[in-house]
């Protein structure tokens, strides 16, 4: 029996920081020899928000060299970029046909995001997760793993699919595949270290509530030492009084790979002027190696343009195919 499929992307505005590795590459590592992957840099969901032409390109470069530096092997994996492929244009198109503009309305994330933006939002943001849902159905993937903030996205990529299934297809030959998400629950969602209620994000306005995959090691003692704390002594989990407590000790362990047991235990009588320094010097070790391979990367520009050329080239391949079958399904037709 042939692997299973599973897609998933990263968008290139700014630096990775902790949550996007914990929440969802790290485990695109640890699962991919047991399924067949694509992993995309999804840079046309980029310009949903204000963008600067000047480093779009590079930072769509960096995020494709990272998935490589935290140890995407190609052996399992095709590495591409999203505006590479016109087929996600297209599918977009084709999806948002038949897209309820209610739906969009109600995402969460669009809601956030437009209260941000103030009064001139774009169409593209509305319709984000058409775009994202165009990603996942055309590689007609089993799985998606996600953080936990992508799982109402990935519903509404099931409704959409549901929708077209039930309009264009037959119930014994459907058009599109439904997929799943796939959502860890230790590191889906990380929080940001000013403030344990929020979730870590790249649009933070303040540097100090993430650390990102590339901080120099001084940066990020400096970031550990200035987070959010509590006075109280004794470090616990799962105390909702004390997300910030909560969310350090899980980093602790992540990035230490030891158990939630053996953290507890060597932490329940710590202060923060003990644990601080330990999780600094846990995290410098845990990034050291991704640093190290990510430098390497990206000092050969010919390597990562052929391992992007050739991504291309493979998911291209399948997402012409879908895309064929939904515009048959839909009515289309174009003499050979
Ligand atoms: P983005 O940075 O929005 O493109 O997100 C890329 C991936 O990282 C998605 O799978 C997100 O769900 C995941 N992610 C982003 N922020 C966090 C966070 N704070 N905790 C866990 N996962 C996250
Ligand atoms: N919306 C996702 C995020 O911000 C990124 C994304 C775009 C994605 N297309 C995708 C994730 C397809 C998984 C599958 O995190």
């Amino acid at each position: 029996m042939s692997k299973q499929r599973i897609l998933s992307g990263v968008q290139p505005t700014g630096n990775l920081h902790l949550g996007n590795y914990l929440g969802a590459i790290r485990n695109w590592v640890e699962a991919q020899s047991q399924y067949e992957n694509f992993f995309c840099v999804v840079d046309l969901h980029a310009i949903t928000v204000p963008h600067n032409p000047a480093t779009l390109a590079q930072d769509t470069y960096t995020i494709a060299a990272l998935y490589l530096a935290c140890g995407i092997d190609l052996q399992h994996a095709t590495i591409f970029v999203q505006s590479h492929i016109s087929a996600h244009s297209e599918l977009t198109w084709l999806l948002n046909c038949i897209t309820p503009l209610n739906w969009l309305e109600d995402m969460i994330q669009f809601k956030e995001k437009a209260v941000r933006q103030g009064e001139n939002v774009n169409v593209g943001l509305l319709d984000y997760p058409v775009l994202m849902a165009a990603d996942i159905l055309l590689y007609d993937a089993d799985k998606v793993p996600v953080g936990e903030d992508q799982k109402q996205h990935l519903e509404l990529t099931r409704d959409i699919a549901v929708r077209i299934n039930h309009q264009f297809g037959k119930e014994e030959n459907p058009v599109l595949k439904l997929p799943e998400p796939m959502i860890r629950k230790e590191g889906a969602r990380v929080m940001s270290l000013s403030d344990g209620t929020k979730k870590m994000s790249k649009s933070d306005p303040s540097e100090l509530s993430r650390i990102n995959l590339l901080d120099p090691p001084d940066t990020i003692a400096k970031k550990i030492k200035r987070s959010k704390t509590d006075p109280i002594r004794g470090l616990t989990f799962d105390d909702p009084e004390r997300p910030e407590c909560h969310n350090l000790l899980t980093l602790y362990m992540l990035l230490s790979g030891k158990t939630k047991q053996e953290v507890a235990n060597e932490c329940e009588n710590m202060g923060w002027g003990q644990f601080k320094p330990l999780l600094t010097e846990t995290t410098i070790e845990a990034l050291k190696p991704i640093q190290e391979k990510y430098k390497s990367v990206m000092e050969d520009r010919a390597y990562l343009e052929s391992v992007l050329r050739s991504g291309r080239e493979k998911a291209e391949e399948i997402a012409n195919q879908t895309l064929h079958r939904v515009k048959t399904a839909l009515g289309y037709s174009m003499p050979v």
